[in-house]
């Protein structure tokens, strides 16, 4: 990383001697538009930050000075930043003198662009602020809504367009920096970020990080609270709360191990560290490839191992996203569905090809709903995305996941699996810290890989990238354990009482598959027998209380009602959220039950999981 200002540096010095003019310094210099960014990347970037901030619990706010180095390009007059809802005090430019800055009209979505004026020759750029109570990045907890019940708890979700209610920053995922920073917490409390991190609390509450890899915004993160340490391996660690600690220790002890096998696969792993820490249960998502720290949610600590798909997820996005990152939302694709198709194989080395089957065929099978849902026709079901006027959060769904997973899939089987492994290692070593986007990722592949005709006659790449629904060619996963959870659903069809179902040695992968297989309609009786035998509205194992939920909420089992009433207070994790709404919403008609439950849940979610549920339901605060 430390080569590429060098490098380019002497290419700065070379086309200073005449070179031509086309060889540029990098190729991430020239970055295409970001329609959700007010930034001015091609006239003036940063290149490093230097944070200090106070956390400040009891007013829920961050105050202090992102401070920038900068470069600018020709006589570039303003850099622009992105806020929202940030409180700016004043800017100073290197270090003295106070600059001229103006923040514009607020966008709901975008928030507002800082725009600075800039001396000739300025190179350092200090920003003094303070977010707001309400900033859509952080969730303030209390500590009732942490494990331990005694010390409030802060943390961060920037991706896609939130770092900026928290930093002001240019927030585009093209723009990298390095950074250090100095966090000032409460005495006891332990901060940590994406980033070198501590292991023990500092006793007077003042923490210092510093991140050596240039890293775009959206990977700018930090928690706080009253957090511990337990390592599983050699690089790889898990932090908690105390009470959480050894559970999750114990549920990701295999994180070394899928390291090495990621390692294996597609080359070094080269951020130091992969930690992980596991967030109280408000956290929106399941996982965040936060570098050097996955935050993850608490909702996969089943007790088995079973859910620990994710951590592979998360830590392939070292690879797809942190380093290789998709140059704008438009190309969401690039990160997620390479990282669903790499965390594939990393359960596949780690638990064989019937592990990762079975992983394949239900997020086909989410895929297909998906795709049901939207519509066949729908633009959002092409990978690459229009987002323009939106919100990049529009396009988190199984499209970019599950259909930019099959879509390398029928890339690898035209190719065989050698070459389209050697291809994708060498596209994470040659564009490693560099911006992708789906024009660029096409010329490869026909360049490098899909390289002959006949190759490129297997694989119809525009139907499957800029295309709806799926291509006919689409290799349809199929699972051998699968055909057996199959044959036991037809049994119980057909009249078995379940106590006589071969069920013995399911995993939580085969029960998804049994529960959402079962009819849409099933008499109580039924699905107390079912309930009573295999015990889903007493699981303790998120995904299965999920998929029971729907079952019982379209039949209208009132014995799950409780349970599924504490679930969405407790957990505020979105894709849970969204499904069970939707479904108490369709089943009464109405959303009066639906708006009672969300009237006591709310306070408890994240405001990525607010925006979306107060849209859902049409609820509104006043
Ligand atoms: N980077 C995503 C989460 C994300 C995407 C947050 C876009 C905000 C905007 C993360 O890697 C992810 O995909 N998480 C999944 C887990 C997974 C195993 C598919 C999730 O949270 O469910
Ligand atoms: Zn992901």
């Amino acid at each position: 990383m430390r080569i590429i200002p060098i490098f380019s540096a002497m290419l700065l010095a070379l086309s200073a001697c005449n070179q031509a003019p086309t060889e540029t310094v990098d190729s991430n210099d020239n970055l295409p538009v970001d329609v959700h960014s007010y930034a001015n990347p091609n006239e003036a970037r940063v290149t490093h930050l230097s944070l200090d901030l106070e956390v400040d619990f009891e007013a829920h706010v961050l105050s202090g000075v992102a401070a920038y180095t900068i470069k600018t390009y020709g006589d570039a007059e303003k850099i622009v930043f992105d806020t929202d809802n940030l409180n700016i005090d004043k800017v100073l430019l290197d270090n003295d003198h106070e600059a001229k800055w103006e923040l514009s009209e607020a966008h709901p979505t975008f928030g507002k662009s800082l725009t600075i004026q800039l001396k000739e020759g300025t190179t350092k750029v200090a920003i003094f602020y303070s977010t707001s109570p309400d900033a859509r990045a952080l969730q303030w907890l209390d500590p009732v809504q942490t494990a331990g019940k005694k010390h409030p708890f802060l943390f961060t979700q920037s991706q896609a367009i939130l770092a900026r209610s928290w930093i002001p920053c240019q927030d585009s995922p093209g723009i990298r920096f390095t950074y250090d920073a100095r966090i000032r917490v409460p005495e006891g409390m332990m901060a940590l970020m994406s980033a070198e991190n501590p292991t023990e609390v500092k006793p007077d509450g003042l923490y210092s990080f510093i991140m050596e890899q240039a890293v775009p915004s959206y990977l700018m993160a930090m928690s706080v609270g009253n957090i511990a340490f337990q390592s599983v391996g050699e690089r790889t660690g898990v932090y908690a709360e105390p009470e959480m600690l050894e559970k999750s220790a114990w549920e990701f002890s295999e994180m070394e191990n899928m390291v090495v096998a990621a390692e294996a696969l597609y080359g070094p792993y080269v951020w130091g560290r992969y930690d992980l820490i596991v967030l109280p249960p408000s956290f929106p998502f399941g996982g965040m490839e936060n570098p050097r720290l996955t935050f993850c949610t608490p909702t996969v600590v089943a007790g088995d191992k079973s859910l620990t798909a994710l951590v592979a997820h998360e830590l392939a996005h070292s690879w797809s996203g942190n380093l290789v990152t998709n140059a704008t939302w438009n190309d969401f694709w690039l990160n997620e569905g390479f990282t669903v198709y790499f965390e594939r194989r990393i359960m596949e080395a780690l638990y064989g090809e019937d592990y990762s089957d079975m992983l394949m065929q239900l997020g086909y099978t989410d895929l297909e709903h998906t795709i049901e849902d939207m519509g066949h026709d729908h633009p959002d079901t092409h990978l690459k995305l229009d987002l323009e006027g939106r919100n990049p959060d529009d396009g988190l769904t199984e499209i970019a996941y599950e259909k930019g997973c099959f879509f390398l899939i029928a890339c690898e089987k035209a190719a065989g699996r050698e070459a389209f492994d050697a291809f994708l290692k060498n596209y994470f070593t040659t564009h490693a810290f560099q911006v992708m986007d789906t024009e660029g990722f096409l010329a490869l592949l026909k360049a490098e890989l899909l390289n002959t005709p006949e190759l490129q006659a297997q694989v119809n790449i525009d139907a499957w990238v800029y295309g709806p629904g799926l291509p006919e060619e689409v290799q349809k996963p199929s699972s051998e354990r699968f055909v057996v959870v199959d044959q036991e659903l037809e049994k119980w069809n057909e009249g078995v009482e379940p106590k006589l179902l071969a069920t013995a040695n399911w995993t939580t992968h085969e029960w998804l598959r049994f529960i959402r297989g079962l009819p849409e309609q099933i008499t109580t009786e039924k699905l107390e027998k079912l309930d009573r035998e295999f015990g889903f509205t007493a699981s303790g194992n998120s995904e299965i209380l999920a998929a029971w939920f729907q079952v019982a909420i379209r039949n209208g089992y009132e014995t799950a009602n409780q349970r599924i009433e504490s679930f969405l207070i407790e957990v505020g994790r979105r894709k849970f959220l969204t499904p069970t709404y939707k479904a108490i919403v369709a089943y009464d008609g109405n959303t009066d039950r639906a708006l009672s439950i969300y009237a006591k849940a709310r306070p408890n979610y994240h405001a990525v999981a607010v925006e979306t549920m107060d849209h859902l339901l049409g609820y509104s605060p006043l």
